[in-house]
């Protein structure tokens, strides 16, 4: 399973990258004004440093709504970097944008998924990426978990290409659950990933052999 980090901030990127372990990043508008980057320009600039800063898919994402504005967005934002995969929202011009793209060489990443319908209409539309989001999903009293494995079981059965990405992970053990269900990336803020390291018996086992090693000497 490949691990995305979830964030527009270069800090948090720089910090996961520093890891060895991040195969790419996930933005989205939310994350994007957070980090206060505003303006094509900005936006533009940002993207190519976060592409330069990590050897890995990262995932621009669109805010028109028609396919005619979505073609001509998407084409600005896959030109920026070959590693941008344009990030297209699950909606009809959305899903004939995808395809539009597929047949043009450009990967797309289909977002905002809260079904397994949804993601049988990605995969159709060729997306490299689906995404559901799962948090979300848990939110509304549904088992986010649950649409991974589905999903999962679909594309197995269907033989399609698309790659799952679960979305909207709110903890480690999200990760670990998505990793067991079958996605085949986890896009995760950096506590959860950094979460993956936390045992109290591995501290407490390595105080003891720390102090061990001392006491010997
Ligand atoms: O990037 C999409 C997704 O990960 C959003 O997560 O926490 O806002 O539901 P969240």
């Amino acid at each position: 399973m490949k691990f995305f980090i979830d964030t527009a901030s270069l800090a948090q990127i720089k910090e996961a990258n520093d890891l060895g372990i991040l195969d790419g990043v996930t933005t989205n508008p939310t994350l994007m004004a957070k980090e206060g980057i505003r303006g094509e320009e900005a936006v533009t600039k940002h993207y190519r440093t976060i592409c330069e800063t990590v050897n890995g898919d990262t995932s621009a994402e669109v805010l028109s709504t028609s396919f005619d504005e979505i073609i001509a967005e998407g084409k600005k934002l896959a030109a920026i970097h070959k590693n941008i995969v344009v990030k297209v929202p699950m909606i009809k011009d959305g899903v004939k944008a995808m395809k539009w793209f597929t047949d043009n060489g450009i990967r797309t990443n289909c977002t905002l998924v809260f079904s397994a319908g949804q993601a049988i209409l990605a995969a159709k539309a060729g997306a490299a990426y689906v995404s559901p989001f799962i948090g979300r999903i848990d939110d509304s009293n549904w088992d986010g978990v649950e649409l991974i494995s589905q999903i999962a079981e679909i594309y197995t059965i269907q033989g399609f290409q698309t790659e799952i990405l679960a979305a909207s992970i709110r903890s480690s053990l999200h990760i670990v659950k998505c990793a067991e269900a079958g996605a085949d990336v986890c896009t995760c803020p950096l506590e959860a990933i950094l979460g993956l390291l936390k045992h109290p018996l591995t501290d407490i086992g390595l105080a003891k052999f720390l102090a061990d090693a001392k006491a010997s000497k």
